[in-house]
């Protein structure tokens, strides 16, 4: 057994896990009627294939232009026209997400650690998206990928931590809801805390057999369980005002 480590930071994925990704909905459903649904949860989830297509074709554009490319995408396979002001409005709406209800006080809670972000948001997104809601005055950093040029799971990307806030990976508490994220940061060897947003039995009873599943339910199938990839988190909470209770 070793000594016991202090823990001297907190890192928080962006998307998913500070701000609801889901929040996009209210403007997407705006803009093309009835498709609001569609489009959020295919964006979100080609978005994130893009990243990992890119990082392994060794392509790198950054993560505004993957967000784009994956909105196109979307609004492409519904057949759905749009102008430039329609697609700019999606867009902004990515400087302006939601919150999680808790975030503020969870992060409060946290303090004297070192708190930060570490997001496959490239800066120009990051940025206003931290200053829009309030948490620059909260956080000691917000990290992103772009130096790297390669998106989270990689390496590269985790050890930015280390590069910018100067703590060892065993001093820090990474947190994330995105499956993949856990995985690739506790694979790096960061301790991990998850985020469970969807339990698998409320997983289990969206699906019923022989109904149709929704494209939410979908992607809460393919994008909100644990992965089986042999790594499981350190702390697997429902919520980020629990994370006070992990050290
Ligand atoms: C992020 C995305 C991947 O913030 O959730 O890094």
């Amino acid at each position: 057994m070793g000594l016991p480590v202090t823990i001297k930071a907190f890192v928080f994925d962006a998307y998913g896990t500070l701000y609801d990704i889901q929040s996009v909905a209210a403007v997407t459903d705006e803009s093309f009627p009835g498709y609001g649904e569609v489009i959020t949860q295919v964006w979100r989830m080609k978005q994130l294939e893009y990243t990992w297509q890119r990082s392994m074709m060794q392509r790198y554009v950054d993560f505004s232009v993957v967000t784009r490319e994956s909105l196109v995408y979307s609004l492409k396979l519904l057949g759905l026209n749009y102008d430039q002001a329609v697609f700019d409005r999606i867009m902004d709406k990515y400087v302006h997400l939601d919150l999680y209800p808790d975030a503020k006080v969870a992060l409060d809670a946290l303090k004297p650690n070192k708190l930060a972000i570490l997001s496959n948001g490239s800066s120009d997104m990051l940025g206003p998206l931290v200053k829009n809601t309030g948490l620059d005055r909260i956080l000691d950093a917000t990290i992103s990928i772009d130096s790297e040029r390669i998106f989270k799971p990689a390496p590269a990307a985790y050890a930015l931590i280390e590069k910018r806030l100067r703590v060892q990976p065993s001093e820090v508490v990474f947190v994330s809801s995105n499956p993949f994220d856990v995985v690739g940061a506790k694979a790096f060897g960061l301790n991990v805390a998850w985020i469970e947003r969807v339990t698998p039995e409320a997983m289990a009873a969206e699906v019923k057999p022989n109904a149709p599943i929704y494209p939410v339910t979908m992607f809460k199938a393919i994008r909100t369980q644990m992965d089986e990839l042999g790594f499981q988190p350190d702390h697997r909470i429902h919520t980020l005002s629990e994370l006070a209770t992990v050290v």
